[in-house]
C-alpha cells in the first residue's frame, strides 16, 4: 500500500513554523520592531517621542500616508474625518438586537462587520480615491461605535459627536456625557486617552494584523476585513489581556500576596500567566510600556487615586517579577496592557470595554496595513499549507457495515 502522505511529503518542501516565530508574511514600510533592543518605530519616528509630542490624528496622518502632516494637512484631516462621525440610523437597529450585557467585543465585531453594508462600493479596492475615503470613514466611525456600545451597556442615550472637539475628547464626551452640558472634558485626560490611541495605533505583523491582512487578500470588504481583526484582538493573549491584567490584578488585591501568584505563574501545571507580561517579539522592556507607566502615575495622581492598592500591586508585581530568575531567563517583560488597563479604569471605562478602546485605537494600523498590501503588485492571496498527519488514504465503508 502507497502512503499518499509520506510521497507527498517527500515531494513537497513545507517551511513548518507554528506560530510564525520566524516568517514573514510580507514587505512593509510602516513599523519597525527590534525586541531585543526594546525599539518601535512608526514610518522611523520612535515611538517615545510621538507619544510625548505628537497626537493621536497625527500619528494617524503619520501611519496611513508616510509623513508628520504640516499645519494645513492636519487641519483638512481632522475636517475630513469630523464630516464622517456619523453612523447611518439604521445602525440602531443592530443593537436593538443584543442583549444589554453583550460583550462589547461581541457587538463591535457584528457592528464594524455590519458597517460594510452601508458603504457596497468599498469593495473596489482598484480606485485609490475610494479607498482614502474608506479609511477615513473607518477612523471616523469607530469612536462613535465604541461610545455607542458603551452606552447600550449602561442602557444611556446615545451622544452625538461634536466637531469643536478633537478625537480623543469627542470620544470620551461621545462615552461620559450623559446630557448636552453635564460632561466637561478634562484636558489631561484627553491627553492620557490620545497617547493611549498613539500607543496602540500600530505594530506591524501581530495576530489581529496578520488577519487583517489575510482576510483582506482574498479581496474581501474592508470593513469585514477589520471586523475579522477585531475578533482576532478579543483574545486574553493578544488585545483581551488589558481587561485579563486588570482582573488579575484585583485578585491578587494587595501586594503580601504577590508572590503566591508569582510562584501560581512559573508552575508549569498551572495554566495561569502572569497578564501583561511576556511578548512574542519583544525579549526587553516593552518602549509602549514605559510610556504607559508613567501615563499611569500622571492619571492616578490626577485623579487623586494614586494610592489605589491597584496601583500598588501593579507596581510591586513589576518589581518583583523583574528580579525573579524565571522572568529574567524567559526575558518575560511587562507588554503595554500592563498598566493601560489602570488607565482605563481610572478614567471610568468599564473592563470589557478595555479591548474595544485597542480596536479602536489599533484601526488605523488595520487599515494602514490593508491598504500597503493592497498597492503591493507581488501581493497574492493568503494561504498556508499544512503538514497533513490525519488518516491514510482508505476506502468509504457503507454505513450498514461500519
Ligand atoms: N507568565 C508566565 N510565563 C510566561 C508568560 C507569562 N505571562 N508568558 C510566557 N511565559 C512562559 C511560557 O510558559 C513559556 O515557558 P516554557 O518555555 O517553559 O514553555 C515561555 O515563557 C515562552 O512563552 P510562549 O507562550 O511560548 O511565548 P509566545 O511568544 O508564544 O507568547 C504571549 C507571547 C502570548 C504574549 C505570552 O507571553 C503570554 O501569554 N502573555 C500573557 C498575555 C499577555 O500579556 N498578552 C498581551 C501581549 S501584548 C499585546 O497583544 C498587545
Amino acid at each position: 500500500v502507497i502512503d499518499i502522505r509520506r510521497v507527498y511529503a517527500e515531494t513537497n518542501h513545507f517551511t513548518f513554523d507554528p506560530g510564525f516565530t520566524s516568517t514573514a508574511s510580507c514587505e512593509s514600510q510602516i513599523t519597525f520592531i527590534d525586541g531585543d533592543e526594546g525599539v518601535l518605530l512608526h514610518r522611523g519616528y520612535p515611538i517615545g517621542q510621538l507619544a510625548e509630542q505628537s497626537t493621536f490624528p497625527e500619528v494617524c496622518h503619520l501611519i496611513l500616508y508616510g509623513e508628520l502632516p504640516s499645519t494645513s494637512e492636519l487641519e483638512v484631516f481632522n475636517d475630513t474625518i469630523k464630516q464622517h462621525t456619523l453612523l447611518h440610523t439604521q445602525m440602531d437597529r443592530f443593537f436593538e438586537g443584543f442583549r444589554r450585557d453583550s460583550h462589547p467585543m461581541a457587538m463591535l465585531t457584528a457592528t464594524v462587520g455590519g458597517l460594510a453594508s452601508f458603504y457596497p462600493g468599498a469593495m473596489d479596492s482598484e480606485d485609490p480615491a475610494e479607498r482614502r475615503l474608506n479609511s477615513i470613514r473607518l477612523l471616523a466611525k469607530m469612536p462613535t461605535l465604541c461610545a455607542r456600545i458603551l452606552k447600550y451597556n449602561l442602557g444611556q442615550k446615545y451622544v452625538d459627536p461634536r466637531n469643536e472637539y478633537s478625537y480623543a475628547e469627542n470620544f470620551l464626551n461621545m462615552c461620559f456625557s450623559v446630557s448636552a452640558e453635564d460632561y466637561k472634558v478634562d484636558p489631561a485626560i484627553a491627553k492620557a486617552m490620545d497617547r493611549f490611541f498613539i500607543l496602540h495605533a500600530d505594530h506591524e505583523q501581530n495576530a489581529s494584523t496578520s488577519t487583517v491582512r489575510l482576510a483582506g487578500s482574498s479581496g474581501a470588504h474592508p470593513f469585514a476585513a477589520v471586523a475579522a481583526g477585531v475578533a482576532c484582538l478579543w483574545g486574553p493573549s493578544h488585545g483581551g489581556a488589558n481587561e485579563a491584567c486588570l482582573n488579575m490584578l484585583h485578585q491578587i488585591g494587595s501586594v503580601d500576596r504577590i508572590p503566591e501568584y508569582i510562584e501560581k505563574a512559573k508552575d508549569k501545571n498551572d495554566p495561569f500567566r502572569l497578564m501583561g507580561f511576556g511578548h512574542r517579539v519583544y525579549k526587553n522592556y516593552d518602549p509602549r510600556a514605559k510610556v504607559m507607566r508613567e501615563s499611569a502615575h500622571e492619571v492616578l495622581d490626577l485623579l487623586g487615586l494614586k494610592d489605589t492598592p491597584i496601583l500598588k500591586v501593579a507596581m510591586e508585581l513589576e518589581r518583583i517579577a523583574l528580579e525573579d530568575e524565571y522572568f529574567i531567563d524567559k526575558k518575560l517583560y511587562p507588554n503595554v496592557d500592563f498598566y493601560s488597563g489602570i488607565i482605563l479604569d481610572a478614567i471610568g471605562f468599564p473592563k470589557q470595554m478595555f479591548t474595544v478602546l485597542f480596536s479602536l485605537a489599533r484601526t488605523v494600523g488595520w487599515v494602514a496595513q490593508l491598504n500597503e498590501m493592497i498597492d503591493d503588485p507581488t501581493q497574492r492571496i493568503g494561504r498556508p499549507r499544512q503538514i497533513y498527519t490525519g488518516a491514510a488514504k482508505r476506502d468509504y465503508v457503507p454505513i450498514e457495515k461500519r
